[in-house]
C-alpha cells in the first residue's frame, strides 16, 4: 500500500516525541522521507507548481517538533550558503537540485571562511540530511523546469534568525518571510 502524507506525519510525531537528538532523529526520518518522494502523488498537485512569478514553498504540516513544507525551485533559483539553527531532512519528488556544502570558519567580526565540502546533483528520489555541525549549504536549480522537493525541519525557519555567507564570507542575518524559506 502506498505511503501517505498522513502516515509520514504520524511517523514523524512518533519519532520526535521519543527522540531529541537529532542525528537520531534524522536518521530515521530519511528513509521515511525516501519512500514518502518515490510517490509524487502523495503531495496534492497543487503544492508541486509554483505559483506565478515566485518560488513555491508550502506548508503541509507545522507541529511543535517538526514541520513539513513542499519547495518549488524554479529555473535559475538559489540560496546562497546559509545555516539553519535546526535539523533537516530534504527529498527530491522531481526533476533535480545542486546542493553545495560548506564548513564555515570565523574569522573574526562578520568575516567567515567559507570551506566547499562537495557539491551533490540530487537527482528523483534522493534525500539530503542536515545535522549540527553540517547544516550549511548553498541551493541552485540549474536546470530549465522546475524542481519540487520536501523539506523536513525540527523547527519553522519563518522568522527564526540564521545566518547566510557571501562568496567572500561576508555573513548577513538571515530572517526567511514565509515563502523564502529553505
Ligand atoms: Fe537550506
Amino acid at each position: 500500500m502506498a505511503y501517505t502524507l498522513a502516515q509520514f506525519v504520524a511517523d514523524l510525531d512518533r519519532i520526535t516525541r521519543a527522540e531529541s537528538d537529532a542525528t537520531v532523529i534524522t536518521e530515521r526520518v530519511v528513509p521515511l522521507l525516501a519512500e514518502l518522494v518515490k510517490q509524487p502523488d502523495a503531495i496534492p498537485a497543487e503544492y508541486r507548481r509554483s505559483p506565478d512569478g515566485q518560488r513555491g514553498r508550502y506548508m503541509l504540516h507545522r507541529a511543535p517538533q517538526f514541520n513539513v513544507t513542499a519547495v518549488i525551485w524554479r529555473p535559475g533559483d538559489r540560496a546562497g550558503a546559509h545555516n539553519h539553527e535546526t535539523w533537516g531532512v530534504i527529498g527530491v519528488i522531481d526533476n533535480e537540485i545542486e546542493e553545495t556544502r560548506y564548513r564555515i570558519t570565523q574569522m573574526g567580526g562578520e568575516r567567515a571562511q567559507l570551506e566547499k565540502l562537495g557539491v551533490t546533483r540530487h537527482g528523483p528520489g534522493a534525500i539530503s540530511r542536515l545535522t549540527p555541525g553540517d547544516e550549511i549549504h548553498a541551493m541552485h536549480n540549474p536546470t530549465q523546469r522546475d524542481t519540487v522537493e520536501i523539506h523536513v525541519y525540527g523547527r519553522d525557519l519563518a522568522g527564526l534568525k540564521r545566518r547566510t555567507w557571501s562568496d567572500d564570507g561576508t555573513e548577513k542575518p538571515l530572517v526567511s518571510p514565509k515563502y523564502l524559506n529553505c
